[in-house]
């Protein structure tokens, strides 16, 4: 590829570091430390005895660890070239990840939970010398229910569907306390709904029930009439859906499955686009939660640490996840004394760094602020969707002409079917460009998907540097289609081979397994549950 020599190229260039890296445990020295721990004072081991014996046998180490041994400089290379590998959100115009939302976390939040306050408290502390977070915490259920019109929250949740799981759990709780639970064993969802609704249900042991669009791209409310009846547990429906196309009869939705002695659950875990403008419970929902990792800017860093947030209405609150942080008026604690609870969804109170930063970035922005970054989402959504619209080849099925709120799922149907060149070689050329998108995910009846997502994050020349990509690959795909079919070529890593990830016997998510199966070692010791057949 020739750029035209200039102080700014038209499209950026890009190219990825490539360290040939191996794994850390491959780098191992044995003897070699980061940390020398201090030698044992002498006469200490007399004093308090042996700290293992504390520990019931069965979860007593036989052996130690087999960790990798390296030097502190040696551990810093190898995660820094790791980095340089990579296309994260600091370094790209991350709109490709639509549902799963990358917006920008500001560094200063990262600041305050990097403070000793935040970082070197334990979990297990007294709640007499954790008053400052406890009430930070409490203080965000506070603002959360502002936001939402709920109830009370719980914060514990490490994920939007271990959120979405709470929920479920706590309308089968409270169906089971009207004596209905063994009847009312169907959950009905949306095909458009984030697909962790209808596995969360499925998964607490419901039958799922699917509605699929009509002919607008809203889900079908005469469908949804015909599928309530004494067997509803609950509706669970994502609005606007993850085509990005708001449900204009949402309440008419709930009223019909509260007819029905259902429940409605509303999943707000990208409120992006609605912040300060709709809620929840003004909408008539039982239930809802948020990802603070979506719409309230705390990090994904690749799946975890998430951190979801639930909320109820009071009729619901009894069974909430325990414990609950609750305030007295001179004191924070947290309340384990609850008998109906669903009990617990992950360990303590939840993810403590990321409710400081979820609090310190509403408290940042304020009720207007809030408001606005849902108009600039919008805003920048429906603009990014007229450069991606102008592009041949490109479309947005569902609901023609109607704008979308925060992300659009679109399609390469057109493109693919005059050049042969798919999605996902689309999203793989986009890399060697320095920016990329995923393919989204289920349900596959989006033909040559992509989901993009602007967030208030991005600016207009973002946007248009991002549009004006596409484009260009667009181009490509009809005028030099080996260049696209063959991407990506300035990334590390080449075509990745995803048959692999269907196969247990080829896949390795473990030191020993990879041993074992990718170098063909004989490794002593027990297999992991996750390392699958040899
Ligand atoms: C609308 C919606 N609901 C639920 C989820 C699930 O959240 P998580 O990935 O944290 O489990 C997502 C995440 O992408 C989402 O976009």
């Amino acid at each position: 590829m020739s750029w035209p020599i200039g102080p700014r190229p038209p499209l950026r260039r890009f190219h990825q570091a490539r360290w040939d890296e191996p794994i850390i445990f491959e780098l191992s020295q044995p003897g070699a430390r980061g940390v020398l721990p201090p030698p044992v004072e002498p006469g200490i081991r007399e004093r308090v005895g042996d700290p293992a014996a504390a520990l019931p046998a069965g979860v007593r180490r036989t052996s130690p660890p087999a960790l990798p041994e390296l030097s502190q400089v040696h551990v810093l290379r190898h995660y820094d070239r790791l980095s340089q590998e990579n296309l994260g959100a600091d370094l790209n115009i991350d709109v490709g990840q639509g549902t799963c939302t990358m917006k920008y976390s500001p560094k200063v939040n990262d600041q305050l939970v990097r403070s000793p306050k935040v970082a070197e408290l334990h979990p297990a502390q007294d709640d007499s010398t954790v008053q400052g977070v406890l009430e930070i915490i409490w203080r965000l259920e506070q603002l959360l229910r502002e936001i939402s019109g709920m109830d009370r929250f719980t914060l514990q949740p490490g994920a939007g569907s271990a959120a979405i799981y709470a929920n479920v759990l706590m309308i089968r709780a409270w169906h089971a306390a009207r004596g209905e639970a063994d009847r009312r064993d169907e959950v009905i969802t949306t095909i458009f709904s984030h697909p962790s609704n209808a596995a969360c249900a499925r998964t607490a042991g419901y039958r799922v029930i699917t509605l699929q669009p009509d002919r607008n791209g809203d889900p079908d409310l005469d469908a949804l009439k015909a599928a309530v009846s004494e067997r509803t547990a609950a509706l669970l429906i994502t609005n606007p859906e993850d085509t990005g196309i708001f449900n204009p009869r949402i309440e008419e939705f709930v009223r019909v499955v509260h007819e029905a002695g259902g429940l409605a659950s509303y999943d707000q875990a990208n409120a992006n686009g609605i912040l300060g403008i709709t809620r929840a419970r003004d909408a008539g929902f039982d239930l809802c939660h948020f990802n603070l990792h979506k719409t309230f800017s705390t990090p994904h860093g690749s799946g975890g640490p998430a951190a979801g947030a639930s909320g109820v209405t009071s009729e619901l609150a009894r069974f909430l996840p325990r414990p609950t942080v609750e305030f007295d008026g001179t004191r924070y604690y947290l309340d384990h004394d609850r008998p109906d609870s669903i009990g617990k969804i992950r360990p303590w109170v939840g993810v403590t760094p990321n409710l400081v930063r979820a609090y310190a970035w509403i408290m940042s922005l304020g009720a207007e602020g809030l408001r606005e970054v849902a108009e600039v989402a919008a805003l920048n959504n429906n603009y990014l969707m007229h450069k991606v619209l102008e592009i041949r080849g490109a479309s947005a099925p569902f609901a023609p002409g109607r704008r979308r709120i925060e992300q659009v799922r679109y399609s390469w149907a057109g493109l693919a079917e005059e050049t042969g060149i798919h999605t996902e070689q689309i999203g793989a050329r986009a890399a060697d460009f320095g920016v990329h998108y995923w393919e989204s995910h289920h349900p596959f009846i989006v033909p040559e998907p992509f989901t993009l997502e602007p967030t208030e994050s991005y600016s207009k020349a973002d946007l248009d540097e991002y549009a004006a990509i596409l484009a260009e690959v667009a181009r490509e795909a009809r005028e030099e289609p080996d260049v696209v079919r063959t991407a990506p070529h300035a990334s590390t890593i080449h075509q990745v081979e995803h048959d692999v990830l269907d196969d247990p016997a080829r896949w390795a998510v473990t030191w020993r397994a990879y041993r074992r199966k990718v170098r063909g070692e004989a490794v002593e010791g027990p297999r992991d549950a996750v390392e699958g057949p040899r």
